[in-house]
């Protein structure tokens, strides 16, 4: 008998939108997808969505881009966090799916943005521009992270204050979690505005870079809390300039990425 040749099993599923949320109509969304049964993953780690963007084959995914897991790993959706950027190739479509739609997702998941990167440390300090936050919206509604560490400070850094995604899930989280977590969103092109944001002091209004906060030592006075690279353990994601500049910054001040398996204080990871 001559056996057929094995064929081999796709390395990604078709799965469909169930929610679609706008934060900024044409420049900020979300998407809930129904979660493919074997797909595991970490808080931080990112996944690589598929779109099928050929006419011709419209049932082919053949564009691909990594996105991280906004959801935390017990939810039974999968949610992401995305900007549409004007002349890209991915965003734009991504943008324009709504429930019932298709999107394809890659069985494997990658990444090494994740709380494993550290040893035991007091303080977590989670700092982000723009869909940067995604990575930490999943370790935030993991209870674990909760239970790891003493004090959380989230820094979402954005152009204006529209663009502060999450906002109300994050200010419900911080009173969940009263003296532990601290949400400190900035802005960089206008002021914030006392209304929008209760619990700072009208010197945290002042816009600013994440980069310029820290050379100045505002960003402790904002958390109220000293960055000890002893105590501390950082995470960057967003911008990779950002992520460059913050990095040399925090040098300076002894945060280092782990090396062969050895944990630091400081792990990154790049948007583009
Ligand atoms: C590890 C990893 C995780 C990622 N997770 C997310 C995520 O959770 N949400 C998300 O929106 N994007 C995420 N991205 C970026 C995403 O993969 C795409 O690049 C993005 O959706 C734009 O795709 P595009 O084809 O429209 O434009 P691209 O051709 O991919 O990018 C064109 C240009 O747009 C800018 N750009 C790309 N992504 C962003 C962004 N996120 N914010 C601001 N400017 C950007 C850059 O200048 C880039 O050169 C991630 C990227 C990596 C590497
Ligand atoms: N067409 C449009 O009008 C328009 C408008 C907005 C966005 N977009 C698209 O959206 C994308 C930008 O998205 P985004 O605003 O979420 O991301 P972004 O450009 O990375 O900006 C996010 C935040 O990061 C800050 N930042 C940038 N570089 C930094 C650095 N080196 N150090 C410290 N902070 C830094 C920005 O400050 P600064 O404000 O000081 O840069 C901003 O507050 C672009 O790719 C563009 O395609 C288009």
């Amino acid at each position: 008998m001559t056996q057929s040749p094995a064929v081999a099993a796709p390395r990604y599923t078709k799965q469909t939108v169930t929610r679609q949320t706008v934060w900024a109509t044409e420049k900020l969304f979300s998407l809930t997808v129904t979660r493919p049964h074997s797909f595991k993953f970490v808080p931080g780690q990112f996944a690589r969505l598929g779109l099928a963007l050929d006419p011709t084959a419209p049932d082919t995914p053949n564009e691909w881009r990594a996105y991280s897991m906004v959801s935390a790993p017990n939810e039974n959706e999968l949610e992401f966090y995305s900007v549409v950027v004007p002349d890209g190739k991915f965003s734009p479509p991504l943008a324009q799916l709504r429930v019932g739609d298709a999107l394809w997702i890659n069985n494997s998941v990658f990444g090494f943005l994740t709380l494993d990167a550290f040893a035991d440390g007091e303080d977590l300090w989670l700092l982000a521009t723009g869909t940067g936050l995604s990575a930490y919206l999943s370790m935030l509604r993991d209870p674990t992270t909760f239970a790891r560490f003493k004090r959380i400070i989230l820094v979402h850094g954005v152009r204006y204050a529209f663009e502060l995604a999450y906002r109300d899930e994050l200010l419900s989280l911080m009173q969940q979690h009263p003296g532990q977590l601290t949400y400190l969103p900035i802005t960089t092109r206008e002021p914030l505005t006392q209304q929008l944001s209760p619990s700072l002091s009208p010197t945290s209004l002042t816009p600013a870079r994440l980069t310029t906060l820290l050379s100045t030592g505002e960003l402790e006075q904002r958390a109220l809390l000293r960055l000890d690279p002893s105590q501390a353990r950082v995470m960057l994601c967003g911008n990779p300039e950002m992520v460059t500049e913050m990095r040399s910054l925090l040098s300076e001040r002894g945060f280092a990425a782990g090396r062969r398996g050895v944990p630091g204080n400081l792990a990154v990871e790049n948007y583009w």
